[in-house]
């Protein structure tokens, strides 16, 4: 009797960045990989873009597995109760890609990752996407510029906190209605990535935009445990060649593609780019470094330290 063809295993891998993006592209990438290695086996549908869910429908539908793969930033979990992940919205806590790398190449990293495991996730890798700028109406250089300014922020306690810090008022909101917020002044301004920033046309809508890296942001790639645990396990390690190999490539790509929306921007004609001064970006970090104590016991103090520790980051007294 002829073999059956089986029908492939379908991976919905559900995001909320355009395609072209760093994650979009590492996604794209895992896809290919995938796809290619399972001889077709697996078959990855990719919907970007908040196209299935926003991002906190998509936290539960990966949960309850509608969909079974997610690259949320790792803002994203504390409103899930894993408070410790928001120790990467710690303002200035990466001096640079190595430092942030440091952590999530090693053990801590490892180990926050064994915390999603109690709510149904795994975490499979951690993609890199730079540093934090920010923008508004209004040119933002020194702290008092932000006095009584409506700021999208992720759901996070410490971009709350650090937005307050400066004296701005934070509000919460789903990536994919920022662009509407900004343009019709439901918010005055917003922080992110310059490659966020060029895709959701957030600059054409805010004359400034300010260089600070005061923040950073990243990726966990995460699947429902129950439905990774049931694949085949050959399946199974061939796609987690496909999300290190794509890990590779998302992160490699991170830094000149940010740079090149950041051209792309200032070539517009629609913002104007400033770079804080060393003045400046010191008086930002004075206002901004009581945070991190400020959120010591909600982060969870041995998460702070670990991730000190690893990144080489020193708090000043
Ligand atoms: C955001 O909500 O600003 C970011 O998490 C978007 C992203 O890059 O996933």
């Amino acid at each position: 009797m002829a073999a059956q063809a089986q029908a492939p295993i379908i991976i919905k891998f559900s995001h909320v960045v355009a395609p072209d993006t760093p994650k979009g592209k590492g996604a794209q990438r895992f896809k290919e990989l995938a796809e290619q290695r399972t001889g077709g086996k697996v078959k990855i549908e990719l919907y970007p873009n908040s196209q299935l869910y926003k991002d906190k429908e998509e936290m539960e539908a990966l949960q309850l597995g509608s969909v079974q793969m997610l690259a949320p930033s790792l803002a994203k979990f504390g409103p899930l109760g894993v408070k410790d992940f928001e120790v990467f919205d710690l303002p200035f806590i990466f001096k640079d890609q190595a430092a942030f790398r440091a952590v999530t190449e090693g053990p801590v990293g490892a180990d926050l990752f064994k915390k999603l495991e109690p709510k149904g996730i795994k975490g499979l890798a951690y993609w890199d996407n730079g540093f934090h700028i920010m923008s508004a109406n209004k040119p933002l250089h020194n702290v008092a510029d932000f006095k009584g300014l409506k700021m999208r922020i992720q759901s996070s306690k410490v971009l709350d906190a650090q937005m307050r810090a400066l004296g701005a008022i934070p509000q919460v909101m789903a990536f994919s209605e920022l662009y509407q917020a900004l343009q019709s002044g439901v918010v005055d301004g917003c922080e992110g990535v310059p490659s966020n920033f060029y895709t959701q046309k957030t600059y054409e809508v805010q004359k400034h935009t300010t260089i600070s890296n005061h923040g950073h942001l990243a990726y966990a790639v995460i699947v429902n445990k129950k439905f990774w645990d049931g694949l085949p396990a050959d399946i199974r390690t061939t796609l987690e060649g496909a999300v290190k190999d794509a890990t590779t490539y998302a992160n490699a790509i991170a830094a000149t593609e940010n740079q090149v929306a950041l051209d792309k921007m200032r070539a517009s004609g629609k913002t104007t780019i400033y770079t804080l001064t060393p003045a400046e970006s010191a008086e930002w970090k004075k206002a901004l470094m009581p945070v991190h104590k400020e959120m010591e016991s909600r982060v969870g103090k041995a998460t702070v330290e670990a991730v000190y520790k690893a990144a080489g980051f020193v708090p000043s007294k």
